[in-house]
C-alpha cells in the first residue's frame, strides 16, 4: 500500500522561527517545505540573542512562517498526520511560542501532538539526505551544545563526552566578537581564516591529552583576549582567525579519535558510523579534517546538508515522523523543558574545578 506520513514541524528554541512539512512515502523522506526566518538583524547590535526580543519576534512571525510552509508544501492541513514542536532545550520564552502554536494546531485539527528535543533534531538531521541506521557515534556541535554521544536508538542516548565550559559555536562567536566581526560571527571566521597564516598565533588546546573525549574551549577565549592588543590590521584578523580555525580542527581531530576508541569499546563488531551535526558542522575545514580522520579509522561519516546544519524545522518534523511511526505522542499539557538533555543520566560537567 502506498502509505504517506506527513508531519508539520515547528522550531522556535532560540533566534530562528522555522516551520516545515516533511513527508515519508514508501520509506523515502521528502522535505516538502522548510521555511526559516532568522533574527540576526534584531540581535546584532547587542552582540548576542536577547530572549525577550527573540520571543516577541517569534510571536509576531510564527503564523506567517507557518502559512508559507503549508502553502509551499501544497498539502491540505487535514492531510497532516501529526504536529511536532520543539519543547527544549532553549530559551523558555522562545520555546513557549512555538510549543503553544504547535499544540493549538494539533488540537484544532484533532491530530496527535509530539514534543521534540531540539538536540534530537540535530542528531537525526543527516537522515533527511542520507540513509542513517542506529547505532552511531554523534558529535553534536552547535551554539549551545558540544557533546559526543552514542546514539543507540530513537530517544536512547549515552553521553561519552561533553564540553566542560563553552560550546564550540560559542567559542567561534566569541572569537569573532573579539576580532570585531558582527554577531553571529562563527561562519565569518572561516572566511577570514582562508586569507590568514594559521601558524602566526600559538593558541592553547585545553585538556587535549586528558579527560577522555571531554572538551574545553574557554582557555582559547582567554588567550585571544590576551593578544587582542596585537590585532590591528585586517591581516592580523585573518591570521588570528586562521590560527583559531586550525587549533579547533586539531582539537576535534584528537578528541574524536579518542571518542572513536571509547565508542568502539562499547560497540565492538558493529558497523562504524559517525555523524557530525549542529550549526558548526557547516564549517568546511572541520568537515575536511573529520572526513580524513574517519577514512583513517574506517568510520562511515555522515553530515546533514549544509543548509540543514543550523536550526531548522525539517529536523524537528523528522523526529516527529520517527516518533509517529512508534506511536510516541504527548499530551497537550506537555511543558517546555529549557534544560532537556539527550542523556538525562549523564553527570553535570561544567565550571571551574570540575573533575573530568
Ligand atoms: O545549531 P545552531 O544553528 O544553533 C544552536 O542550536 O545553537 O548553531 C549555531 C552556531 C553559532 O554559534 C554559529 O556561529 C555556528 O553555529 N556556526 C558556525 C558556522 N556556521 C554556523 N561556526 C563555525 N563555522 C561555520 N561555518
Ligand atoms: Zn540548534
Amino acid at each position: 500500500m502506498n502509505k504517506k506520513i506527513t508531519i508539520l514541524g515547528i522550531e522556535s528554541s532560540c533566534d530562528e522561527t522555522a516551520v516545515s512539512v516533511v513527508q515519508e512515502e514508501n520509506g523515502k523522506i521528502k522535505i516538502l517545505s522548510n521555511i526559516v526566518s532568522s533574527q540576526f538583524d534584531i540581535h546584532k547590535e547587542f552582540g548576542g540573542v536577547v530572549p525577550e526580543l527573540a520571543a516577541r519576534a517569534h510571536a509576531e512571525k510564527i503564523d506567517l512562517i507557518a502559512e508559507k510552509a503549508i502553502s509551499e508544501s501544497n498539502i491540505n492541513l487535514n492531510n497532516l498526520d501529526a504536529v511536532a514542536a520543539t519543547a527544549g532545550p532553549g530559551l523558555i520564552v522562545c520555546l513557549t511560542v512555538g510549543l503553544n502554536f504547535g499544540k493549538t494546531i494539533a488540537a484544532s485539527l484533532n491530530k496527535p501532538f509530539i514534543a521534540v528535543n531540539h538536540l534530537e533534531g540535530h542528531a537525526l538531521s543527516p537522515k533527511l539526505n542520507n540513509n542513517l541506521e542506529y547505532p552511531y557515534l554523534l558529535l553534536l556541535i552547535s551554539g549551545g551544545h558540544t557533546q559526543y554521544l552514542s546514539v543507540e536508538s530513537l530517544g536512547n542516548y549515552k553521553r561519552l563526552g561533553t564540553t566542560i565550559d563553552d560550546a564550540l559555536g560559542e567559542a567561534f562567536d566569541k572569537t569573532a566578537k573579539i576580532i570585531g566581526i558582527e554577531f553571529p560571527g562563527g561562519p565569518k571566521i572561516e572566511e577570514y581564516a582562508k586569507k590568514g597564516d594559521s601558524n602566526r598565533f600559538n593558541l592553547p588546546k585545553p585538556i587535549l591529552n586528558r579527560g577522555g573525549c571531554n572538551l574545553s574551549f574557554a582557555g582559547l577565549k582567554t588567550a585571544i583576549l590576551r593578544i587582542q592588543s596585537e590585532i590591528k590590521t585586517e591581516q592580523d584578523k585573518y591570521d588570528l582567525a586562521a590560527s583559531f580555525q586550525k587549533t579547533i580542527e586539531e582539537i576535534l581531530y584528537k578528541k574524536t579519535k579518542k571518542a572513536f576508541e571509547i565508542y568502539l569499546e562499547k560497540n565492538k563488531n558493529l558497523k562504524k558510523t559517525f555523524v557530525v551535526a549542529g550549526g558548526v558542522a557547516a564549517n568546511k575545514g572541520i568537515r575536511d579534517k573529520l572526513t580524513k580522520l574517519s577514512e583513517e579509522n574506517k568510520f562511515e561519516l555522515l553530515f546533514p546538508n549544509i543548509y540543514l546544519c543550523s536550526d531548522n524545522a525539517a529536523m524537528i518534523a523528522l523526529v516527529g515522523l520517527e516518533k509517529y511511526k512508534k506511536k510516541i505522542f504527548n499530551d497537550l499539557n506537555f511543558k517546555v523543558n529549557p534544560r532537556w538533555q539527550l542523556d538525562e543520566e549523564a553527570n553535570f560537567l561544567k565550571g571551574a574545578g570540575v573533575k573530568i
